[in-house]
């Protein structure tokens, strides 16, 4: 059985907010910005909106559609919904169930997962193994995160890094889709640390609405962890081959010097690993800071323009990052027929994943 991606959409809100218009309202500058993450501007939804993952999903998700019906797919075909998100309108009911709703689909199986910047990752492996197995034939997967709900305007560390979007694909194990006799999904490996939970949470505080919950992240334990963990997880997704239990330390400056090739301080979980070394011609990553796809990339040994992003333009929508730069490289004609693409994200949790599949 097969499982393929045949269409994209995305969508950010309409609001640009520039490292500037920031600099306005706290202590900080276009330059730190754009020199420590590579960000320029984000999207943000207005205060007032509603609807506001809803919205950002389903504009997604239509736009995904319209790319599917042009190449003879219904929507009625759609059997799954899956939807990553941290930042849902309601805590129940799931966003996937009003999605499903919202997109004229009742009766679909329809759920959300929560895994932060790894949710779309999650979102993703869920459905292809649920397609795989024959359960149910064409997913819709959604990666929306309305980040500007839990920000804390007056917190310079983390209000500069994220922004509001969503993202979308659609995947089928028809066989009308199967253009390559190997395209398709190749395999996945997800994998966490709960002990270093407490590095990137938010709280909502459960109090009847009443004040704002508390973000907290430890920025460089963060950014040192996906320097030294999302490469060993690429490399063992590409070889299929485990990878040793070994603790690592060190600044955000020396994870981006090192390129080694250190053993993870992760237990591996590789089913679903590839067999054979592979070779892809593109990594999407989770768009989080420029200066780790950068550091990544250097630990692959990889040059850098097989790494696109558009961080600058939309910041770290968490789990909207990877489906919205997959949907602005099938746009652009980037993905090619038969090329091998790795999608790779980390987040809290601390939480990694990746994904290898073949246009
Ligand atoms: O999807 C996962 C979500 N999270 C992440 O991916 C975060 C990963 N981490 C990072 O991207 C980086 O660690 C940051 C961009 C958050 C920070 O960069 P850094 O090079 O690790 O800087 P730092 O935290 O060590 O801070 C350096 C200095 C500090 O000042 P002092 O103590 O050296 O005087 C900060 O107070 O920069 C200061 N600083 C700022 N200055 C201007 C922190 N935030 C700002 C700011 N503007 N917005």
């Amino acid at each position: 059985m097969f499982t393929k991606i045949i269409a994209t959409g995305a969508y950010v809100p309409e609001q640009t907010v520039t490292n500037d218009d920031l600099a306005a309202i706290m202590e900080t500058s276009d330059e730190w910005i754009r020199t420590r993450t590579g960000i320029r501007e984000r999207h943000l939804f207005e205060e007032n909106e509603n609807e506001k993952a809803l919205r950002a999903a389903a504009q997604a998700s239509e736009q995904a559609i319209k790319m599917a019906e042009e190449k003879g797919f219904s929507r009625e075909e759609i059997d799954l919904i899956i939807v990553a998100t941290s930042t849902p309108d309601f805590t129940f009911p799931a966003e996937a169930c009003l999605l499903s709703d919202r997109l004229g689909l009742p009766g679909r199986a329809a759920f959300d997962i929560s895994l932060a910047c790894t949710g779309f990752l999650a979102a993703f492996s869920t459905a292809s193994a649920y397609l795989a197995s024959g359960m149910y034939k064409n997913a819709l997967v959604v990666g929306v995160d309305v980040m500007s709900r839990l920000l804390d305007f007056s917190d310079r560390s983390t209000a500069i890094l994220f922004g509001d979007g969503a993202g979308a694909v659609i995947l089928s194990s028809d066989e009308r889709f199967r253009e390559g006799a190997e395209s398709g999904v190749q395999g996945s490996i997800l994998r966490s640390d709960g002990s270093r939970g407490s590095v990137l949470s938010y709280d909502p505080i459960y109090k009847n609405g009443e004040g704002k919950g508390s973000f907290f992240m430890e920025g460089r334990a963060v950014f040192e962890f996906a320097v030294r963990e999302v490469p060993k997880l690429i490399k063992d997704l590409l070889s299929g081959s485990g990878a040793k239990d070994q603790a690592e330390t060190g600044s955000t400056a020396e994870a981006e010097s090192k390129a080694g090739d250190e053993a993870s301080e992760l237990k591996p979980d590789d089913r679903g690993a590839c067999k054979e070394a592979i070779k892809p011609e593109l990594y999407v990553l989770h768009q989080a800071n420029y200066r780790i796809i950068e550091a990544v990339a250097k630990r692959l040994k990889e040059p850098m323009d097989k790494f696109p992003y558009n961080i600058d333009r939309y910041a770290n929508t968490t789990a909207a990052t990877i489906p919205m730069l997959l949907d602005e490289l099938l746009r652009s004609g980037r993905l090619r027929d038969g090329e091998e693409v790795v999608m790779a994200g980390f987040g809290a949790g601390l939480s990694l994943g990746a994904i290898l599949f073949r246009w």
